[in-house]
C-alpha cells in the first residue's frame, strides 16, 4: 500500500485556496474585495510576520468576515476539503473555534457557535460523499476567550461527539498559559474525547509538560521547544506523544529562530520523539502539504523518514485508523 498523505494539523478558517475565494466571496456577498491580487495583499504573508501575535492578526483583521451565515460556513469547508483532495491527501485532520467563526473575536457574534459546528459537519459530511479524502474535525478552545466560552467549546464537542475526533488549544501561548484551561480540559480528558494542546510553539518546554500531564494531551500542536528542555524530551519518548510540527509556519512565527534551518524537526527525531510534518495556515502561508515536506527535507528528511512521519501521523490520527486506510 502507498504511504498515505497526512496533515493532522490545519486551521479550517486559513486552509481555504485563495483562487477560490472570488466567487465566494460574491455569492455570500462577503465584506472582502473579490478581486484576486487585492483579497491576496490582505491575506497573505509578504514578509515574515516573526512573532505569533503578528502572524495571527489577519484572523484578527479579515478572516472572521467569511464566516457570515451557516450556507457560508458549509461553502467554506467544503472548498477547503476540495483543496485537500486535489492535494491528494488521505486523511486530513481540520480544527476550527466556533466562537471565533461566530464572530465572537470580532465584537459581534453573527452566528451561534453551535450552528457553525453544525454547518462544518455538513460541509464535511458532503464533502465527503465527493472526494476521497477522510477528514476528521476538531473544535478549539481559543486561548484568548474567557473560560465559560471554553465549557461552552467542551458541551459542543460532548454533543457532537459522534461527528468530530478531538478538542484543541490554541491563539496565542503568550499570556495564557495552559494551567488556565486545566478545568475545561478534566471534562474532555473524562468524557474520553482526544486532546491536542497548542504548545511550547513560542511558548516554553513547561507549557509543553503541563499540557500532558495536567491536560491530557496525547499530541502536542508544534512542541518544538522541547528541543530545550532533555526531560521533557524524555517525557514525550516516554508516553509517545505526537507533535505536530509545522516547518514552514514555524519559520513564520518566529517559532524558529532566525534561519529556517534552525527547525529542531530532525533533532527531535533523531532523539526519538514521535515527529509529524503538517501545514497549519496554508492559506496565510502560501504553502500546502507539498511545500511543508519539501521544507522538512531541506532540513534533512529523507523520503523514508518522511514516510515514516506519515505512519506516526496515521497512528496518532484521532479518527480510526483502519477507516483512513479503508479510504
Ligand atoms: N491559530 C491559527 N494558527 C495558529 C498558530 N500557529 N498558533 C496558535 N493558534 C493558531
Ligand atoms: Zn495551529
Amino acid at each position: 500500500m502507498d504511504t498515505p498523505r497526512i496533515d493532522l494539523h490545519r486551521h479550517l478558517e486559513a486552509a481555504v485556496d485563495p483562487n477560490d475565494l472570488p466567487p465566494f466571496i460574491q455569492k455570500h456577498k462577503i465584506d472582502l474585495p473579490s478581486d484576486l491580487e487585492r483579497l491576496r495583499a490582505l491575506l497573505r504573508f509578504t514578509a515574515r510576520p516573526g512573532n505569533l501575535a503578528a502572524f495571527l492578526e489577519p484572523f484578527k483583521q479579515h478572516i472572521h468576515k467569511f464566516f457570515i451565515t451557516e450556507a457560508s460556513v458549509r461553502e467554506f469547508t467544503k472548498l477547503c476539503i476540495r483543496r485537500a483532495a486535489l492535494e491528494g491527501l488521505s486523511y486530513l485532520e481540520l480544527r476550527f473555534s466556533p466562537f471565533y467563526m461566530a464572530g465572537a473575536y470580532a465584537g459581534t457574534q453573527r452566528l451561534d457557535p453551535e450552528s457553525v459546528v453544525s454547518a462544518v459537519c455538513e460541509g464535511r459530511d458532503e464533502a465527503g460523499s465527493e472526494h476521497p479524502v477522510r477528514v476528521g474535525l476538531i473544535l478549539i478552545v481559543g486561548r484568548e476567550l474567557d473560560i465559560q466560552k471554553g465549557q461552552r467549546v467542551i458541551d459542543l464537542a460532548l454533543r457532537y461527539r459522534s461527528k468530530i475526533c478531538g478538542v484543541d488549544l490554541a491563539g496565542n501561548e503568550h499570556g495564557f498559559p495552559p494551567h488556565l484551561f486545566r478545568d475545561v480540559f478534566a471534562r474532555a480528558r473524562e468524557a474520553g474525547v482526544p486532546i491536542t494542546i497548542h504548545a511550547g510553539e513560542t511558548g516554553s518546554a513547561e507549557n509543553i509538560r503541563y499540557s500532558v500531564e495536567e491536560l491530557g494531551a496525547t499530541r502536542i500542536g508544534h512542541g518544538i521547544a522541547a528541543i530545550h528542555d532533555a526531560s521533557v524530551v524524555s517525557l514525550l519518548k516516554e508516553r509517545e506523544i505526537v507533535l505536530e510540527t509545522c516547518p514552514i509556519s514555524n519559520w513564520l512565527t518566529g517559532a524558529v529562530k532566525g534561519d529556517p534551518s534552525n527547525h529542531p524537526l530532525m533533532k527531535l527525531h533523531r532523539a526519538g520523539v514521535k515527529v509529524t510534518v503538517n501545514t497549519d495556515d496554508p492559506l496565510l502561508q502560501s504553502s500546502w502539504l507539498a511545500d511543508d515536506i519539501r521544507q522538512a527535507e531541506a532540513l534533512g528528511a529523507t523520503p523514508q523518514d518522511i514516510a515514516s512521519f506519515m505512519i506516526t501521523a496515521e497512528t496518532a490520527a484521532f479518527t480510526d485508523v483502519l477507516s483512513i486506510s479503508n479510504a
